[in-house]
């Protein structure tokens, strides 16, 4: 959904066209209680989440994978946490990071309320402190936080990715602007950033367009 570079909010950019938009999140089901009330804080106070499609994306992949130790940055309130949660394998742990005090409170009685506190690790800390001291290895990933810093986080979790790890980066197409000449900073790091990791020697990788642009690769 919206990028969320120094904390703005914006709404969802539609890079595919408005009708096959609308069609994929007809499809969706009713989402429960705990995240229906997540969705809705979101919503009020403008904190930017993982679209559905996204969330969904998120919890199959680590589905898929069979993960059991997963990572992410950006934990905001706890939307994607709570997709991948229950998308790990029954003994799996997601260790996520967050910056802001307010939404990581939040997160932990959002995520405490949904079921899923056993398997999850809140961590109130910068992800590029955080990321440098952690142990173990782990098989999934989930990228989401200042976009200008992805390729710290990334620099930081490829050594902790086991080979045949998931690696999930939001937000890659930063509202179909990478596609657009556009002199801004962010956007020009942001291409860079793309090539950079589907052409990066130890990833296969690619680029989908779902949501703002979700970039899925596999390390090798
Ligand atoms: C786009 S939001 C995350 C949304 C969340 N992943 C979701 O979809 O439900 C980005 C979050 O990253 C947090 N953030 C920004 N810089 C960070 C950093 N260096 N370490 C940890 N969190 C950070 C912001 O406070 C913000 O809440």
């Amino acid at each position: 959904m919206p990028y969320g570079d120094d904390h703005s909010y914006r709404e969802q950019a539609v890079i595919l066209t408005e009708p096959v938009s609308e069609y994929i999140d007809q499809l969706r089901s009713a989402p429960d209680r705990v995240l229906a009330a997540m969705e809705a804080q979101a919503r009020t106070d403008r904190i930017p989440v993982v679209v559905p499609a996204t969330g969904r994306l998120l919890q199959v992949l680590a589905l898929a994978r069979g993960a059991r130790r997963a990572l992410e940055v950006g934990t905001a309130i706890g939307v994607s946490t709570l997709y991948i949660a229950r998308g790990l394998a029954q003994d799996g742990q997601i260790v996520s990071f967050e910056i802001d005090p307010a939404r990581h409170a939040a997160a932990v009685d959002y995520l405490d309320r949904a079921g899923v506190s056993d398997r999850v690790s809140l961590r109130l800390q910068d992800a590029r402190q955080g990321l440098a001291e952690l142990e173990g290895r782990f098989d999934f990933a989930f990228l989401d936080g200042v976009k200008l810093q992805y390729g710290d986080y990334f620099d930081a979790v490829l050594p902790l990715l086991d080979s045949g790890a998931v690696l999930v980066v939001d937000n890659v197409l930063m509202d179909g602007r990478v596609a657009i000449d556009d002199a801004a900073e962010r956007i020009s790091v942001a291409r860079a950033f793309n090539q950079r990791l589907l052409g990066h020697p130890e990833l296969t990788g690619t680029l989908t367009p779902v949501g703002d642009g979700v970039l899925v690769a596999v390390k090798r």
